[in-house]
């Protein structure tokens, strides 16, 4: 009873409805109201949606969990996913427990861990909504989640920009993926500008069809900002240097070229 078909909507659901109790009702009215709002958002393509079920818990919205869990509640309101706000009038605000599933029984057992679902075990709630990041994460080359780390080393779900270093947020995106990869943080004395447009520019951060998760994997990684000067003699000039027999040779990272794509100590050409 946990899974929406928003479409199509069809007379033999409104009878179902019928036959309903109170609780399974206001249950389906949440999940519809959740499946409105992924319909609505735009930016995701499923228009099937499953809530996290728990048998026999309903929604009891936001303020529901404010009573004992304030600070988390009233900071929710600047979050991304707060935008996550149900329209019409059977609509409840259903932004905590649409990660962390229905929360009556929590509540009123006062706080029982085992009646509420904590993603941080799974990313399998995430998946309900961003099916895409599944995919990704399942390509050949991905950061290991949930072994080694989780959604939430990267993005917060309870305050502000989800995307850690977005918006106005003071900590920068690379200083989220420095925290783990502290053999690229600087300085260098030779720094590669590309750094300042951060990590994501040569890096998708889920996972990839390429080794060490690159957005590509021969020289358009870096053809994207240096501009590749084809002259009519046939030649080939990248940052005003013949390049031509180069660029056969492989990757422009390769071994002899700018291995030290990050940042050099030795040399502006960017070589260990
Ligand atoms: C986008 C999904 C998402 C939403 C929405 C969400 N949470 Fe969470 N919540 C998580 C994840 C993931 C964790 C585990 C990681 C962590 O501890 O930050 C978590 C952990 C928690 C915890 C246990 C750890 C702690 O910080 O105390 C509580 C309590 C909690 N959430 C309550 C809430 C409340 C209350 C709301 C609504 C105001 C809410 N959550 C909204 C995803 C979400
Ligand atoms: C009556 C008080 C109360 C209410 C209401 C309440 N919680 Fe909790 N919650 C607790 C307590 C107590 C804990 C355990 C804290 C601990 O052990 O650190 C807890 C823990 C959690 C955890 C962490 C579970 C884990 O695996 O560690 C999450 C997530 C959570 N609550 C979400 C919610 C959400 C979402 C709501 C609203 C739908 C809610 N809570 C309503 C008291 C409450
Ligand atoms: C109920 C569906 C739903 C669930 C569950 C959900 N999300 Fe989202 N998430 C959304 C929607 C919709 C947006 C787009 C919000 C917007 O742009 O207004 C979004 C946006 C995001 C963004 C981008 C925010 C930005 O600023 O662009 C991140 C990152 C994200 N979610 C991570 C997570 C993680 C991690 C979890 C699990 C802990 C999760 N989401 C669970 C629906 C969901
Ligand atoms: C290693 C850090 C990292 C981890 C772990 C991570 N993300 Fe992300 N994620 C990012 C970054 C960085 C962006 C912003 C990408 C950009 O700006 O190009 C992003 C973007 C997103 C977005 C919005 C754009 C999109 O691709 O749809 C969603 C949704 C999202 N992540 C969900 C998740 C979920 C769910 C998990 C856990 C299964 C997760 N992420 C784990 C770093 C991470
Ligand atoms: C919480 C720790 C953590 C954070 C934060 C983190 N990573 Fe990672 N990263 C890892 C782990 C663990 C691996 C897998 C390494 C292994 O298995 O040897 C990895 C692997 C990688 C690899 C592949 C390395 C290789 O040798 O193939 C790249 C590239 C990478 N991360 C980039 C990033 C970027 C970009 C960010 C920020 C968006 C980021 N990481 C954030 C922990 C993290
Ligand atoms: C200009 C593009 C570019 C940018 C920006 C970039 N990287 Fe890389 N990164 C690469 C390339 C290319 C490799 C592959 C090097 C190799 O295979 O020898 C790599 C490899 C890695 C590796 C694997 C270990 C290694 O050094 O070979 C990690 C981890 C990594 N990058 C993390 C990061 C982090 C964290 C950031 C942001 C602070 C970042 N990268 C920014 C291009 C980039
Ligand atoms: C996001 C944009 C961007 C990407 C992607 C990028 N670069 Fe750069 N790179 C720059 C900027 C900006 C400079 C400094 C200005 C300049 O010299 O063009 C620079 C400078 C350099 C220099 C130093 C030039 C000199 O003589 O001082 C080298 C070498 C270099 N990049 C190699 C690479 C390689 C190899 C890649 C691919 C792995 C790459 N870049 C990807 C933006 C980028």
């Amino acid at each position: 009873m946990n899974r929406i078909e928003s479409n199509p909507p069809g007379a033999s659901r409104r009878s179902r409805i019928a036959r309903l109790t109170r609780g399974q009702l206001s249950l389906l009215l949440a999940g519809a109201a959740l499946a409105t709002i992924v319909i609505s958002c735009g930016t995701l393509t499923r228009t099937v949606m499953a809530p996290p079920s728990i048998p026999g818990a309903t929604f009891i919205g936001n303020e529901g969990c404010a009573e004992c869990h304030d600070e988390l509640v009233r900071d929710f309101k600047t979050a991304s996913h707060a935008r996550l706000v149900a329209r019409g009038p059977n609509a409840i605000s259903t932004g905590c427990e649409s990660c962390h599933g229905p929360g009556s029984l929590h509540s009123e057992a006062g706080g029982d861990v085992s009646l509420i679902i904590n993603p941080e075990r799974s990313p399998n709630v995430c998946f309900d909504c961003h099916l895409d990041v599944r995919g990704a994460f399942n390509l050949p080359h991905h950061h290991p989640v949930p072994d080694k780390l989780t959604c939430t080393d990267c993005h917060d779900p309870h305050k502000g920009d989800a995307i850690m270093g977005g918006g106005t947020a003071l900590f920068s995106q690379n200083e989220a993926c420095l925290q783990c990869h502290s053999a690229q943080r600087g300085p260098h004395v030779f720094e590669h500008e590309a750094m300042r447009e951060g990590c994501t520019s040569c890096h998708l951060p889920h996972g990839s069809v390429n080794a060490r998760m690159l957005a590509q994997r021969n020289a358009t990684l870096c053809l994207k900002c240096h501009f590749q000067e084809q002259r009519s003699s046939g030649r080939v000039l990248i940052g005003g240097f013949d390049h031509t027999t180069f660029l056969q040779q492989g990757t422009c990272w390769n071994a002899g070229c700018h291995e030290a794509v990050h940042g050099s100590q030795v040399n502006s050409s960017l070589r260990y």
